[in-house]
């Protein structure tokens, strides 16, 4: 995830692009830049870090001009540096790109290019984009953009203008979000209301597959093959601050529906199940390694520990290697069984984490080697760690992780994939079948995303309880972890997640009358014994609130409430099955007033120990 913005008018373009790039930082954060053509020639100047050392840099000194692009970036290929930041160029630095997404066929374009002699100055996908613009200029930069269009497949939002043509700015719309604003005598672009809120409050939300030509005086939309279309303008209602939020109230349920978005953008380019092939380029291990290994550890806290558990339940089964979860801050003190001959994968949303750096850094004194899972780029975690697969969720605002957790757990199950098929573990059939399962996974949380009025009614009905208790066995169990996580760390409900079959041995001494059970049920084999455990809560008046697959009706004759997702196969529901527990706690925190984004005493990277 990435922040764009454009202006084409008669004011200075830049102070505008530093102001409208400030708004968008929560997009991304690891470098940011700006690109004015001042009459003659395009000037770019890009850094890496803050928005605050390319100002600095700048030092009130801005390029005179009226038409300008700015990025603000959120690594996905290529390290944060100066040169990996936005806008890319072409050779001849006319033709300026800023991209937010991912262009999956981007090696293959590059290989071509360089065929007939663009030379590269970075390893960033976007930088393809200006390159095939350049080889197919022929005086006319929109058709020229719409026949790069046709070649390139990935997710792109793109700002686009050339010093040949300077009274334009092509805005393009793929999976990723972009605007055009409305001004008297200007217009622009941007990847976020926000950015353009103080100028102006008409605005055309691109749709998918469409593109705009903006002047100063004019918009032209159409579609990528130039066919023009007709959109109504949006009139923004929202304040400021509801703006920066995308209209959400809050940073978390604007995450937790970013979901869909962010498992897609996970996957895309790395799983190919046409080919039966897993693609994770920064994952270098191979055949020969893994024969030479004994054990995995995966090793984290909080939300990413319980990612971890349902990354051993995924290892274990397609690779016959045992796995053992570990909290970051008991794994260094208990002097672990780590040498040369285990894998350590570290999984950190922020890079940052105190005791999970810790844990790395004592492994790989140990001779282990270290996979990093991380959605932080050029973080300590990243650095450190010899191979780095990285989630594609964007930047996580809210304290309480959602889309990490989910991204996580994709990124395990295709490391789990790509170990197993080096290894050959798994037969190709088996690993074709999870990967087209895979692919539906965003499709299916969208749905129960859509469905999510009956789970607020829910959480507000049971949000005046002082104690929840989640059970599941299994991988339904590793879930249950997270929903009661996420339940008590915004909601101040106390919570409590037990394995189903284990209730019995203490635990049900507290199970009274009313007192809500979510119970998880969507593990086939284990549906039986999940069933008798239901059975038992409920003799002891419990209210029991279900989470079962789909078309499974005998369930509800077992609890009071239902709330069904979707199918798929048992292994990957958790990234299913988390979702509404994610939004029960969210409204049942809405319920009880309580500050959600920043719940008391928490902070969002932990970097003490
Ligand atoms: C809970 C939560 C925390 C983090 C934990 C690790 O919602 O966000 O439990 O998961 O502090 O943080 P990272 O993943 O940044 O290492």
């Amino acid at each position: 995830m990435c922040g764009i913005v454009g202006y084409v008018g008669d004011r200075s373009a830049a102070p505008f692009l530093i102001d409208g790039l400030k708004r968008l930082e929560y997009r991304g954060y690891d470098s940011a830049g700006i690109a004015v053509y001042d009459g003659e020639k395009t000037e770019v100047v890009k850094r890496e870090g803050r928005l605050s050392r390319l100002e600095e840099s700048l030092n009130g000194n801005f390029t005179k001009g009226f038409l300008g692009i700015g990025h603000t970036r959120w690594a996905t290929h290529g390290k944060p540096s100066d040169i990996n930041a936005h806008p890319h160029t072409d050779c001849s630095g006319n033709i300026i790109v800023v991209h937010n997404g991912i262009i999956e066929n981007y090696q293959e374009i590059r290989e071509w290019l360089k065929e007939r002699g663009h030379r590269f100055r970075t390893e960033v996908d976007t930088e393809v984009i200006p390159h095939l613009i350049e080889e197919y200029y022929q005086g006319d930069l929109v058709s020229a953009v719409q026949k790069t269009l046709e070649w390139i497949r990935g997710s792109f939002a793109l700002g686009i203008l050339s010093g040949e043509e300077p009274d334009k700015i092509i805005a393009v719309r793929k999976d990723s979000p972009l605007v055009v604003g409305l001004g008297n005598g200007e217009n622009y672009i941007a990847s976020d209301i926000p950015a353009i809120l103080e100028h102006t409050r008409k605005v055309y939300i691109l749709k998918d597959g469409h593109m705009a030509v903006v002047k100063k005086d004019r918009v032209d939309l159409m579609d990528f093959k130039g066919r023009k279309v007709e959109q109504e303008v949006f009139d923004v209602k929202w304040d400021a601050v509801a703006a920066e939020k995308s209209g959400y109230p809050h940073f978390m349920l604007k995450e937790i529906h970013e979901q869909p978005r962010a498992l897609k953008d996970t996957m895309t380019g790395r799983i190919d199940p046409e080919r039966g092939d897993i693609r994770l380029d920064e994952i270098t291990i191979k055949a020969e390694d893994l024969e030479n290994i004994d054990k995995i550890f995966i090793v984290a806290c909080g939300t990413a520990y319980h990612a971890g558990i349902v990354g051993k339940h995924a290892i274990e089964r397609l690779t016959r290697i045992p796995v053992e979860v570990d909290i970051a801050s008991e794994f260094r003190y208990r002097d672990p069984m780590v040498d040369d001959r285990t894998i350590v994968i570290i999984i950190s949303q922020s890079g940052e984490t105190a005791d999970t750096l810790a844990a790395l850094r004592e492994s790989k004194k140990r001779g282990a080697r270290i996979i990093a899972i991380t959605n932080v780029v050029g973080s300590s975690v990243s650095r450190e760690a010899e191979d780095v697969l990285y989630t594609w969720a964007g930047p996580e605002i809210a304290v309480a992780s959602t889309k990490a957790y989910s991204t996580q757990l994709v990124s395990l199950y295709m490391l789990a994939l790509k170990m197993a098929l080096e290894k050959g573990t798994v037969d190709r059939e088996e690993a074709v079948e999870i990967m087209r399962e895979m692919k539906q996974l965003p499709e299916k949380a969208q749905r129960i995303i859509g469905g999510e009025q009956k789970i607020k009614e829910l959480a507000y009905q049971y949000s005046k309880w002082d104690d929840v208790f989640f059970i599941g066995r299994g991988l339904d169990y590793a879930v249950a972890l997270e929903g009661s996580l996420k339940l008590k760390e915004i909601s101040y409900i106390h919570a409590e997640a037990y394995p189903a079959g284990e209730l019995k041995h203490g635990t049900l001494a507290l199970i009274t009358e009313g007192i809500p059970v979510i119970s998880l049920v969507t593990q086939e084999q284990l549906y039986e014994k999940t069933l008798s455990n239901i059975k038992e809560v409920e003799a002891r008046e419990a209210t029991v609130i279900a989470v079962a697959m789909e078309g499974d009706e005998n369930i509800a004759k077992n609890a009071n409430h239902v709330i069904y997702i979707p199918r798929t196969i048992p292994f990957l529901t958790p990234v299913l099955t988390v979702i509404p527990l994610q939004l029960f706690a969210y409204y049942a925190a809405v319920a009880r007033g309580c500050d959600v984004d920043k719940p008391r005493n928490l902070a969002k990277s932990v970097t003490v120990e």
